[in-house]
């Protein structure tokens, strides 16, 4: 497997690829998307992010081929943006308070249905995570037992809310102690 940080240019320029793998990966029975939640993913919700402080994005290649089977990415969460302010209506003050603002945010990760099961989703995890600045990292999950909100428990995510809304949990890391 090999890895590779993408800026936000090569980011943009690989939505293609992100999209074929985003549709893969959600679209599989379990998760159901449809492929206009892969359109929206690549048209709307990518090219917004990647203008966020701390863009950070990760993908794995074959390589056979060099093409994109995964991705991983996220940016610094603060206050004033949807999802940070989402999790602070939902989760207890003093969670909040800990936790909100400045921290990274983990917002996706997804791997293609025919390289699953072999460490891709573990990698893109570690090379995400590895030499971040922030002290804190936030992601929302399934509640159910599933292979994400497995893989986050084996890298050290701890349960912060259990059921922050309808299916799904808030995780949460310390880094750099
Ligand atoms: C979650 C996801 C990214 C994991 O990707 P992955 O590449 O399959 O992840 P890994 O291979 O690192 O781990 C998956 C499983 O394979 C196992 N595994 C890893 N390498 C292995 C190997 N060489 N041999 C046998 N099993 C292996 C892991 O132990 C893990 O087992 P578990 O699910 O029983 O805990 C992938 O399932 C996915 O894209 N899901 C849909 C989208 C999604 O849920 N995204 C997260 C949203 S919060």
């Amino acid at each position: 497997m090999n890895l590779e940080v993408l800026d936000q240019a090569a980011t943009l320029a690989a939505a293609g690829e992100l999209r074929r793998v985003y549709a893969s990966a959600f679209g599989a029975p379990g998760y159901d998307e449809d492929p206009a939640a892969a359109d929206r993913f690549v048209t709307e919700q990518l090219p917004r992010h990647t203008e966020r402080d701390g863009f950070k994005l990760v993908v794995s290649r074959r390589a056979a081929d060099n093409a994109i089977t995964g991705f991983a990415y996220g940016y610094t969460g603060d206050r004033g943006q949807w999802w940070s302010d989402r999790v602070a209506e939902h989760a207890p003050p003093e969670i909040v308070a800990e936790w909100v603002g400045g921290h990274f945010e983990f917002v996706e990760l997804a791997v293609a249905t025919e390289v699953q099961g072999q460490g891709v989703g573990a990698g893109l995890h570690d090379a995400l995570m590895t030499d971040l600045p922030h002290a804190r990292a936030l992601l929302t999950t399934y509640t159910d037992d599933r292979p994400a909100p497995r893989l986050y428990l084996r890298k050290g995510w701890q349960i912060l809310v259990p059921e922050l809304w309808p299916d799904s949990a808030l995780y949460g890391k310390r880094l750099n102690e």
